[in-house]
C-alpha cells in the first residue's frame, strides 16, 4: 500500500485542422496576409492535461512529440500563462501534451495545444468563461487558435481570428498523408506565396470565400467539396517541398475525390466519400505513393473539450 495525494488536474482533447479553402488577399502593414479561410476540424487529437503545481512546467510524449519545444516557447505554456496573468491567477501549473498531430504539418498542432491548454487553465481555475470570452487572448497567441475552441466548420477572415459559423451537416472522410521528414515554417511558406505572386506579376485581390465550397458543404456531397477545395498557399508549399506534387498526383491516381495541402502544408488531405475508399486509398498510398505516414480521420469534430477533470481529494490510498 503506498500514500499520494492526487492533485487537482484537468484533461482536454483538442483536434487538428485542415482548411478546406485557403484565400490569401495582400500582405499587411503588420507582416500578415489578410486571408479568407474555411477552417475544418478532423478527428487527429492531442490531449492536453493542466495539473497544479508550484512552478511552471510543459512535459510532451506521443507519436510526433519530436521538436516541440519544452521552454517558455511552448505556445500551450504561453496561453496558460497569459490566462494565469490576464485573470489574476496566481497559481502555477504543469502541462502534459500528448501529441498525435503532426509538428509544423499545416494543421494547427501548436495552435491546437494553446487552445487546449486555455480551456483546461480556465476549468482547472474556475474562472466561469465562455469560449468567446476565451477569444480575444487566444487571438494574441496566433491566428489559428480561436478557431480551435470552437471547431467544427468555419470561415475565418481578418488574419483568420475573425469566426462566422458555416452550416455544414454530415461527415467528409479524409485520409492524410504526413510527411515524416522535417516539416515547413508558415511564415517561409507565406513568404515563398509573395515571391511567387511578384515573380508572375499578380497582384493580390481582397480575399472572399469561393460560393461553391459554402454551397457544397450545405450537402456534404463529397464530389462537389472536392472540386471546390482550394489552397493558395499550395504552389508555395509545393515549390518549396517538391515531393508534394507527386504526393497530390499519386492520391489523385489512387481516386481521391479531392486532394489539397493543408495549410501551410506539408500534410496533404485527400477527400473520399466514405469510410471503405479510405481504407482502399491509404493501402494505396502507402504501397505506391512517396514515403509518409499515412492517417484516416472524419471531419468535422468539436474542437477543445474537457474530457476529464480530477478534483482534490488529499491523500489517496492505492493498493497493489
Ligand atoms: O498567427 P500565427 O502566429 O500562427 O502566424 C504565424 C506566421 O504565419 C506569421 O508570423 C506570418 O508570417 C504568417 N501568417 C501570415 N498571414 C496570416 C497568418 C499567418 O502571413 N493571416
Amino acid at each position: 500500500m503506498s500514500l499520494a495525494v492526487e492533485s487537482r488536474g484537468v484533461t482536454v482533447r483538442v483536434p487538428g485542422k485542415i482548411n478546406l479553402e485557403l484565400v490569401v488577399g495582400p500582405l499587411r502593414e503588420d507582416g500578415y496576409h489578410e486571408l479568407a479561410t474555411v477552417y475544418h476540424t478532423v478527428g487527429v487529437f492531442d490531449y492536453v492535461t493542466v495539473t497544479a503545481a508550484d512552478t511552471w512546467s510543459v512535459q510532451v510524449s506521443g507519436a510526433t512529440a519530436a521538436g516541440v519545444p519544452t521552454g517558455s516557447g511552448n505556445l500551450a505554456l504561453k496561453a496558460a500563462k497569459m490566462l494565469a496573468r490576464r485573470y489574476g491567477v496566481e497559481e502555477a501549473a504543469t502541462l502534459s501534451i500528448e501529441k498525435n498531430i503532426p509538428v509544423a504539418g499545416g494543421m494547427a498542432g501548436g495552435s491546437a495545444d494553446a487552445a487546449a491548454a486555455l480551456v483546461a487553465c480556465e476549468s482547472l481555475w474556475e474562472l466561469q468563461l465562455t469560449r468567446d470570452e476565451l477569444e480575444p487572448i487566444a487571438a494574441r497567441l496566433g491566428s489559428d487558435v480561436p478557431f480551435l475552441l470552437h471547431g467544427g466548420t468555419a470561415i475565418g477572415s481578418g488574419r483568420g481570428e475573425r469566426l462566422a459559423p458555416v452550416l455544414a451537416r454530415g461527415e467528409l472522410h479524409w485520409v492524410l498523408w504526413v510527411s515524416t521528414e522535417s516539416g515547413l515554417s508558415t511564415p517561409d511558406v507565406y513568404a515563398e506565396c509573395d515571391r511567387l505572386r511578384e515573380a508572375a506579376g499578380t497582384e493580390a485581390a481582397d480575399p472572399a470565400p469561393s460560393g461553391e465550397l459554402i454551397a457544397a458543404l450545405r450537402t456534404m456531397q463529397t464530389a462537389e467539396v472536392g472540386a471546390a477545395l482550394r489552397n493558395d498557399l499550395q504552389e508555395a508549399a509545393c515549390s518549396l517541398y517538391p515531393v508534394l506534387r507527386e504526393v497530390l498526383e499519386a492520391g489523385t491516381t489512387l481516386g481521391a475525390q479531392g486532394a489539397i495541402v493543408s495549410g501551410s502544408g506539408p500534410t496533404v488531405a485527400f477527400l473520399v466519400g466514405t469510410q471503405a475508399e479510405a481504407i482502399d486509398l491509404s493501402v494505396g498510398l502507402a504501397a505506391r505513393g512517396p514515403a509518409g505516414d499515412i492517417r484516416r480521420a472524419t471531419g468535422p469534430v468539436a474542437g477543445a473539450q474537457v474530457i476529464q477533470s480530477v478534483a482534490p481529494t488529499g491523500p489517496h490510498n492505492f493498493t497493489g
